[in-house]
Parts: structure tokens; sequence; C-alpha cells
């Protein structure tokens, strides 16, 4: 006998993480139920505010056997894996476990237990260095680090399942994550940060001396890096309606999430110094291996089929919601324990 509740319990792997925790808050607002599976080596226990969390890791099938028969959950939204780009050329080996094996893993438990709807965390890592900007989710799969190799391979693991057997699925490529849900006591909080705006922040905030700006010789206005920033917040709204779209349609589909805007590294800081109205020291630094010069969205498909409408647009709104999350999580506890309640 099913319980009245299971239908609206979603296992969300990767759920203590900084967009998996968004996600989990997501769900809630929408009445549905998160149950966290998550191994604690990057995300927190203190981040898992809206449901049970069930440590573990994904690569132990008993494990996730045990987990999907006491929950019966109604779809998997699966955002565990490794994210540093940068880290996946030194170690690829670790990448391809933790991110392709254990997926598969993952997906052999669904399958033996009888669930059949997936939303993947995927990434633009998938795209490489584009040939059209905005890029559109028919560009061509030429990743270029190990990293993205593994989102791209998932993919097509999709596919084979979706045509195989009946696997729903809906993969999100995220562009570049910010900012975090106000007042929600939840915000980006990698032990070991390598991501620009939180760096960036840092440096407002003086827990470290400068910003280094990888490259300054880019083809772009003025010569650095262009990314599509996106709130986490949006983020998280997106798999909400991804479930939703697992019950309409059948197969694998897959969407760029971006908010069709680039900014530039340089923009990036100026706005943090306007945010935060602190100095912050930039310093020229060579490029970083892997780095594509431009990654803008064409999300115009999520937002026709997922009607997807991201409600922090500005690049002022993303950066002024992650500087209050700093205030209050970096400059108590720079070592990452936990917010100040
Ligand atoms: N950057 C700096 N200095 C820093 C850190 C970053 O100049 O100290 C630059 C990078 O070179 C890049 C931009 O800031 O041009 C953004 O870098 P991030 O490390 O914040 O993010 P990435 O674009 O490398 O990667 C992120 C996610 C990936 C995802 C990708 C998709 O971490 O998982 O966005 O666009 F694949």
């Amino acid at each position: 006998m099913r319980t009245p509740e299971e239908p609206r319990r979603i296992l969300v792997t990767g759920g203590a993480g900084y967009i998996g925790a968004h996600v989990c808050r997501a769900l809630a607002a929408s009445g549905f139920q998160p149950v966290v599976f998550d191994n604690l080596s990057h995300g927190h226990a203190w981040a898992v505010r809206w449901g049970p969390l069930e440590t573990g890791d994904l690569i132990d099938g008993a494990r996730l056997d045990e987990v999907f028969r006491q929950y019966r959950p109604r779809a998997v939204i699966h955002l565990a894996g490794l994210i540093a780009a940068g880290d996946s050329v030194i170690d690829p080996g670790l990448f391809y476990h933790n991110n392709l094996a254990a997926t598969l893993t993952l997906l052999d438990a669904m399958r033996s237990n009888g669930v059949d709807r997936l939303v993947f965390s995927s990434s633009a890592g998938v795209y490489g260095e584009p040939e059209t900007i905005p890029i559109p989710e028919s560009h061509p799969f030429r990743p270029v680090n190990p990293y993205g190799a593994t989102k791209a391979m998932v993919e097509r693991v999709l596919a084979d399942f979706a045509t195989a057997y009946g696997l729903r699925s809906v993969a999100l490529r995220y562009f570049n994550a910010v900012g975090a849900a106000p007042d929600s006591g939840i915000g980006e909080a990698h032990p070991h940060e390598t991501h620009l705006v939180p760096l960036v922040l840092d440096a407002a905030a003086g827990i470290r001396p400068f910003i280094e700006i990888f490259g300054s010789d880019f083809s772009t206005p003025d010569r650095t890096c262009i990314r599509d920033y996106v709130h986490v917040s949006d983020l998280a709204d997106a798999h909400v309606l991804a479930l939703s779209r697992l019950d309409q349609a059948i197969g694998a589909e897959s969407f760029n999430l971006g908010s069709e805007t680039g900014a530039s590294v340089r923009q990036v800081i100026d706005m943090a110094i306007k945010v935060t109205e602190r100095p912050i020291d930039a310093r020229m630094s060579p490029r970083r291996a892997g780095d594509p010069a431009i990654l803008v969205a064409d999300s115009s498909l999520a937002k026709s089929v997922l009607g997807w409408r991201p409600v922090y647009a500005t690049l002022e709104q993303q950066i002024s919601t992650a500087w209050d999350w700093h205030k209050r999580y970096r400059l108590v506890d720079s070592r990452c324990a936990a917010p100040a309640s």
C-alpha cells in the first residue's frame, strides 16, 4: 500500500549542496517532500532543512536500495557529483567514478525499484568552446575537460535508457549559478571555493587580499571572460517545473538554464564594488586552463516548454543576494562550518 504522501516524495541526491539545498526549498514550497541523499563530502548537514537527510554514497547500491524501499519516491533529482572543472583535468578518474559510474548505480537502483522519472543536473560544460552565441541546446557537445565530458556522457546514457527502458528524464544544463535565496539560511558555501562571485565577495570582505582575473587577452570588449550568471533560486524553480514536465512527456529532454545575458569578469567585480560599497583589489593573472572566452545561454526552450520565468534577472540582484548571504555566513565563520542564526 502506498501512503498518501509517497507521490509527493522526491529523492534529491546532492541535496545538501549549494544548488541542491535551493532545490529542496523550492520543492517544499510547491508541496513536495524532498528526501536528501548525500555523502556530505562537499555538502552540509545544516543546509538540509526541508526534509530528512539520508547519508550514503551513490556508488553503494545496497544503501540506495534501502533508501528507495524506505521512502518510495516518485522521482529522483540527481545533483550529486563533483563540479570543479579544473580538478577534473588533474584527476579525471575521480570524476568518472563520481559523476558517471555513480550515476549508473543510481539508474540501476531506480530501475529495480520501479522509479522511472529523473531530473539531472547537467552543465554548460557539455558545449566546450561554443561556435555560436547564444548557445542553443542543439549545439554539438565538445567538452574541453573531463567534468564536461561526464555530463555529456550521462546525457547520452539517459537517451539510451529512455529508448530501452522507458526512463523519463529532463537534463538541466546550468550556466553559472550565483546568489542565494533571501532569508533562507542557505547559500554558496563550498569548502574549497573556486567560483568567481564568492571569491570576489571574499576580497570585498577582506577575507582574501585580492581577486585574480584569469586572463585579460580574450576576444571580448574588456578582454576578460564572459559568462551567463543565473540565480540559484531561478535554477531551483526549473527543477519543480521539470517534474511536471516528466508527467507529460516521455523520453529524454534537455534544457539550457541561463539568464541569456553575458557579464565579464571585470563587470562582475565592478558590480560587487557597487553592491558591497567596498574596494576590491583585482590583479591580472594568466588564463585558467579550459576556460572558453564566452558562454551565454539561449534559454528560450526552457521558457516555452517548461514555462520557466527567471525572477532575479539582473547581475545587481544576483550579487546583492549573494552578498547578503556572504555577510551572514563567511564573515562569521570563514571555515564554512554553519551560518549564523
Ligand atoms: N575567474 C577568475 N578568477 C577567479 C575565479 C574565476 O577570473 O578567481 C573567472 C573564470 O576564469 C571564468 C569566470 O570567472 O571566466 C567564472 O568562473 P567560475 O569558476 O566561477 O565558473 P566556471 O565558468 O568555470 O564554471 C561554472 C561551474 C561549472 C559549469 C560552468 C558553466 O562551476 O560547473 O559554470 O558555465 F560547467
